[in-house]
């Protein structure tokens, strides 16, 4: 399809909306042929800081990107949009509670879902960034009745792509070299990657697995808390990597997972391995004819199922505190 793709990115003027822009406009996400057409939507306040982005890509002089305009508005942002990058979000501040967090990005998550709904392109395709993300995937995916629930992704593409770097750095083999690794759960520390199943150069991954004292203590925490990390080192939360696993996974979404490959998704489930419909948790899932697969009937032994029980009773839990809080 080279027909000019219509994609609209929230939070256009933050760190991540800044380092993703510039790489869909030169045709990183939707391929080297595919023109682009990008709608950014901002709050009002931050919409002259997204003009001076759009003036940075005006200056880019990409051949592929065809038109910027700019909205405060989220009706008009989302008019015929194919893909929605969902990257702006309420932030955490001092003082707020964890269930304030919640009901303030639920509040606009069931709006752009609403208005996803009526508006989108027949053909939408949804990633969420902004946190929590998996929640606020499932709150927009459950107020678009009309589009089909998996359409409606949210972002374990960074965790995933930390944890294949992690086990290049311990193992000495090229990122390239590694496949089948697995995100289980809920894009926040209680995530659990999972590598019983993956190739690490000639060498599978349960092999690696088998230092439990390396993979409890070391991988798995330096994985789920690399976010942290990142913060503490650069004072900002990462945005250049998370624009890139944004890329990637619209990339692979559209054009196709590599070979026998699997990354890791967040998209509703349809309970598979157990996870309770509705939630959106991360899993593993190859891309085929602009659709995600989950990937069915790993073997999951008991380390893992705790795991991944552990981070999914977190999301039941995000999703019941949401449900809560819209009755109230
Ligand atoms: P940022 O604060 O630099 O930018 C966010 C932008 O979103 C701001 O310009 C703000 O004006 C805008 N915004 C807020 N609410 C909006 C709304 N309702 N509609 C449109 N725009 C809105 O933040 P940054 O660093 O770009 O991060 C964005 C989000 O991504 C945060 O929620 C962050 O926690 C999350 N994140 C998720 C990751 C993941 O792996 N899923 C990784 C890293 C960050």
């Amino acid at each position: 399809d080279v027909s000019p793709a219509v994609v609209t990115v929230t939070g256009a003027a933050g760190s991540i909306g800044y380092a993703s822009l510039f790489r869909i406009a030169a045709g990183a996400m939707l391929g080297h042929d595919r023109p682009v057409r990008l709608r950014l939507l901002e709050l009002p306040a931050a919409v002259t800081a997204a003009e001076g982005t759009a003036m940075e890509l005006e200056d880019g002089a990409f051949p592929l990107l065809e038109s910027i305009d700019i909205f405060d508005d989220a009706r008009t942002a989302f008019d015929g949009a194919q893909f929605g990058l969902l990257i702006g979000a309420r932030p955490r501040t001092k003082g707020m509670e964890r269930a304030e967090l919640l009901a303030a990005n639920s509040a606009i998550f069931a709006e752009q879902g609403r208005i996803i709904n009526d508006v989108a392109a027949q053909d939408i395709r949804v990633i969420v960034v902004g946190n929590p993300a998996n929640t606020n995937a499932a709150v927009a995916a459950a107020n678009a009745p009309d589009v089909p629930g998996e359409r409606f992704t949210a972002l374990t593409r960074l965790d995933h792509n930390r944890a294949i770097a992690q086990l290049a750095r311990r193992t000495g083999t090229p990122v390239g070299r590694i496949s089948r690794v697995t995100i289980w759960g809920n894009h926040s520390a209680s995530q659990y990657p999972d590598i019983f199943h993956a190739r690490v150069g000639d060498t599978p991954g349960a092999e690696i697995a088998a230092d439990e004292r390396w993979l409890v203590e070391d991988f798995i925490p330096t994985v789920a808390t690399r976010g942290t990390a990142i913060i503490e080192a650069r004072g900002a939360s990462s945005a250049a990597s998370a624009a890139n696993a944004t890329i990637d996974h619209v990339h692979d979404w559209v054009l196709g997972t590599a070979g026998d490959d699997w990354t890791s998704v967040a998209m509703p489930s349809t309970g598979a391995y157990g996870i309770r419909e509705g939630l959106v948790s991360s899993v593993p899932a190859r891309a085929a004819g602009g659709r995600w697969e989950i990937v069915e009937g790993l073997d999951i032994n008991d380390f893992s199922r705790a795991r991944i029980d552990a981070s999914v009773a977190e999301l039941e839990g995000e999703l019941d505190a949401v449900a809560k809080l819209s009755r109230a």
